[in-house]
C-alpha cells in the first residue's frame, strides 16, 4: 500500500506547465502520471479524491449496490469534506475503489458519516474497503474528535453487512423503507475514542422512519 499523497504532489508539478485536465486526452494524462510519480510502480496507491476522479470512476459505480449521484453531489463533498473522500489507485492508474463521506452533528451527536464506499469487483477481498474505512475513521477520531462513525446500508446487502461488523460497527436501528421507500436500511454503528462510555452505539429499540432521521 502507497502512503498518501494529496494531488497536489508530484503529479502536474514537474511537468511544469499549467493545463486544465479536461483539456488533456486521458491517454496522454496518464503517461505523463506514471512518468512523473516515483512510486507509480507500487500495487496500491491511496490518495485524496480529485475533481478529474469523477470522469474516471465509472467502472466502479456500475456495481448495482453502489449509488450514484449527480456531479454537483460529488463537489460539495470534495469542497466541504475533503479529508473524507479517497480513491485507490492500482496499476496503469486504475481506479481500484474509493470512499466518500463527511462530518457533522452537535454536541454528543457529532460524528463522520460514510456515504460511499465501494470497490471494483476484480480488487475484493484485499482488505481494501478496509484500509479506506480505517482512513475515514481516524480522521474522524484524530483529526475532527468525533464521537462516532455511521452508516446506512441495505439490510439485504449481506457482504457489506458482514464487513461492517468484521470492523466493529453495530446495528444501531433499523430505517423502514429507507431506499426509494422500499427497501429497509441498517443505520451502523461504530464508537470513537471519545466517546468513552460507548452510549453513541446503545441500540434503539425501535425501527425509525426516515423522516425521523436527524440528518439527509
Ligand atoms: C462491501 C465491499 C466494499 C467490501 O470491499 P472489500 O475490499 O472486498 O472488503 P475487504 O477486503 O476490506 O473486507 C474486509 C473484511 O470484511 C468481510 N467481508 C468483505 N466482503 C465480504 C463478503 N463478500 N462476504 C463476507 N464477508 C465479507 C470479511 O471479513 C473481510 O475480511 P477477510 O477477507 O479477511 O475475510 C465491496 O464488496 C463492494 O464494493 N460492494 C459493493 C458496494 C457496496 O455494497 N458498498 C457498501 C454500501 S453500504
Amino acid at each position: 500500500m502507497g502512503h498518501h499523497r494529496s494531488c497536489k504532489n508530484g503529479l502536474w508539478k514537474p511537468i511544469g506547465v499549467t493545463i486544465s485536465y479536461l483539456a488533456v486526452p486521458f491517454n496522454v494524462s496518464f503517461r505523463a502520471r506514471s512518468f512523473f510519480v516515483p512510486n507509480s510502480r507500487k500495487m496500491t496507491t491511496i490518495r485524496r479524491f480529485c475533481c478529474n476522479d469523477l470522469l474516471r470512476f465509472t467502472s466502479v459505480n456500475l456495481d448495482h449496490l453502489t449509488e450514484t449521484f449527480n456531479m454537483s453531489f460529488y463537489m460539495t463533498y470534495l469542497a466541504r469534506w475533503p479529508d473524507y473522500f479517497h480513491v485507490a489507485e492500482g496499476p496503469g492508474n486504475r481506479i481500484m475503489g474509493y470512499i466518500m463521506g463527511k462530518v457533522e452533528g452537535q454536541g454528543e451527536s457529532w460524528h463522520g458519516h460514510v456515504t460511499a464506499v465501494t470497490v471494483s469487483p476484480e480488487y475484493r477481498r484485499q482488505q481494501l474497503a478496509k484500509k479506506l474505512m480505517n482512513l475515514l475513521e481516524d480522521i474522524s477520531d484524530k483529526i475532527d474528535k468525533a464521537y462516532f462513525v455511521d452508516l446506512f446500508v441495505r439490510a439485504s446487502n449481506t457482504p457489506a453487512i458482514k464487513m461492517y461488523e468484521k470492523l466493529g460497527y453495530v446495528i444501531y436501528r433499523r430505517v423502514l423503507r429507507y431506499y426509494s421507500g422500499e427497501e429497509d436500511g441498517l443505520d451502523m454503528r461504530k464508537a470513537l475514542s471519545r466517546d468513552v462510555e460507548k452510549k453513541s452505539i446503545i441500540p434503539l429499540k425501535r425501527p425509525v422512519t426516515p423522516d425521523e432521521l436527524e440528518y439527509d
